[in-house]
């Protein structure tokens, strides 16, 4: 492991994003589990990562694929058991590595017994632990509150005669996090994992957890549009985001800060200066509010560049920074950029300041997979038919090797492969150098033998047309990252630099150990890491 006196483990490493159903399958049932994750720790270890982040495990009908539970201290047996975990977690931190758990305190499933009893009468004990609103007289839902997968927030129960809030689907009813006992019971789940020696949790949809005590409506968005989805209509200022969230959020940090160095993410889209606030008051909050910038932005030098400017200057002092490039909910890096950028992206990725976190399969270059209508399972995109917001394509079988479904199962996967992956896999790219594979393993190793890359100040040196350049500086050690995120040859020449230095790692391998001075031709898509001499 990485390590540097004053950082801890979740500053100095990377964090690699397993999606379990999707990553390697041990029984040939077609769904990825965590025995198949075990066989496949040596691979993690190769390429260099610290940390796992493995998305749902637990009990669940899987309405929303594991995010909608049913028991928080569980093993879904699709995934193996509790037994399979203990060894999981034994054998990641025999490597040295990290699991990070993820955790989904918004919302259970409609099958979890908290909700079971909750939803039985009216004075049941557990009736005040989800958000229970009478119909307004004429028989409408509480409010305009709409949910994230399409439709009304609210769902009327006809047993009981009240209506119940969920911001995604019926199956996943918000917990009402103002109740203490509710508090209190999330806070036992996080112990549970802890005290097994998890080495932390992301916590999903942290920007969700409280909502309005008046639950006031939404005003309109005055940008939405029809393309988008539904929930868009409205700016959700009442059902997100609330003043109160932040007292949780340091709750949560207190059973976290109460084990040894353990890790506290939290999932949140949110503007810049909105998602700063995750870091509490006195960096008592999360450790890292996940930054999601590099998902949302237009694939734009200058538009990047001073995003990572604000977000620099808007960090809170001791907060300490983070970089998504993709995740299970966001279409592929090589599909939006292009498989030519993508390897641009990764090096963006694996040199800014802050903690990289990596989607399983970006590493080999896997692009969004095509799943005919019929074969559509996530229900935001069966929700929302025609607005192209299934998020299956980016969940697709990881490719280990050319065999039949790439070796991610014996049976028929839960969701298909593409038709010819006989270069997008681990088997082919290990050992070629010009594969994205390699440039990943090479990043990561640079990464985590230069200080300057691992925790170094970072400093901005240009932007302009399709040229992003700054630098990573640690001691005596500058490196200059050079990045051209266009498809045509351009130059670099700072005017403020004495530019003079070797090429340390390059997008093309061919261009290593090169010594570069005054002025740099970039190639079509390229990336340069240059150690400058001083
Ligand atoms: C965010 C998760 O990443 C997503 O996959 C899920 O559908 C929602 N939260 C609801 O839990």
């Amino acid at each position: 492991m990485a390590a540097d006196k004053n950082y801890l483990w979740w500053q100095s490493g990377i964090i690699y994003q397993i999606y379990p159903r999707s990553f390697q399958d041990s029984n040939g049932d077609g769904v990825g589990d965590l025995q198949g994750i075990r066989q496949r720790l040596d691979y993690l270890q190769w390429l260099g990562v610290d940390a796992v982040w493995v998305s749902p495990i637990y009990p669940s009908p899987m309405a929303d694929f594991g995010y909608d539970i049913s028991d928080y201290t569980g093993i879904h047996p699709l995934f193996g058991t509790m037994a399979d975990f203990d060894e999981l977690l034994q054998d990641v931190h025999r490597r040295g590595m990290k699991l990070i758990l993820d955790l989904v305190p918004n919302h259970t499933s409609d099958q979890h017994p908290w909700f079971l009893e909750s939803r039985s009468s009216k004075n049941n004990p557990k009736r005040d632990w989800y958000i229970w609103e009478d119909a307004k007289p004429d028989g409408s839902a509480p409010n305009n509150w709409l949910s994230v997968f399409g439709g009304s927030g609210w769902e009327w129960d006809e047993q009981t005669g009240q209506f119940y809030y969920h911001a995604f689907l019926k199956e996943q009813p918000d917990l009402n996090w103002r109740n203490p006992e509710v508090q209190q019971a999330m806070f036992d789940v996080m112990r549970f994992w802890l005290d097994k020696g998890v080495d932390g949790f992301r916590v999903d949809v942290m920007w969700h957890m409280i909502k309005d005590k008046q639950l006031r409506d939404n005003p309109p968005n005055p940008d939405y549009s029809p393309e988008m989805a539904t929930y868009e209509k409205l700016t959700p200022a009442f059902s997100t985001d609330q003043p109160e969230i932040h007292d949780i959020v340091q709750k949560m940090r207190q059973v976290t800060d109460a084990y040894n160095e353990r890790v506290l993410i939290g999932e949140i889209y949110l503007p810049i200066h909105r998602l700063v606030t995750y870091y509490g008051p006195d960096n008592n909050g999360a450790h890292l509010p996940f930054n999601f910038m590099l998902l949302n932005l237009p694939w734009n030098a200058r538009q990047i560049a001073s995003a990572v400017d604000e977000y620099e200057g808007a960090l809170p002092e001791g907060g300490w920074p983070n970089w998504v490039l993709g995740n299970h909910d966001k279409p592929r890096i090589a599909s939006r950029v292009g498989r030519a950028q993508a390897r641009v992206a990764a090096m963006l990725l694996l040199t800014l300041r802050g903690t990289p976190t990596l989607y399983y399969g970006d590493e080999i270059e896997m692009t969004d997979v095509a799943i005919p209508a019929d074969e559509i399972q996530d229900p935001q995109g069966l929700n929302m038919p025609g607005l192209n917001l299934s998020r299956d394509p980016a969940r697709t079988p990881m490719q280990w090797n050319d065999a039949e479904n790439a070796g991610f199962t014996t049976g028929t996967p839960w969701l298909r492969l593409p038709p010819n992956n006989s270069r997008i896999n681990v088997e082919k790219q290990k050992d070629d150098p010009h594969a994205m594979l390699s440039l990943y393993r090479r990043l990561i190793a640079l990464r985590r033998s230069e200080p300057a890359l691992r925790t170094g100040d970072y400093l901005p040196v240009m932007a302009e047309g399709n040229v992003m350049a700054y630098l990573r500086k640690h001691e005596d050690t500058k490196l200059l990252i050079v990045l051209n995120m266009g498809h045509q040859t351009c130059y670099f020449k700072p005017g403020n630099m004495h530019l003079q230095g070797t090429v340390l790692l390059a997008t093309d391998p061919e261009r290593e150990g090169k010594l570069v001075q005054e002025q740099i031709i970039l190639q079509a898509d390229e990336g340069l890491i240059i150690r400058l001499q001083l």
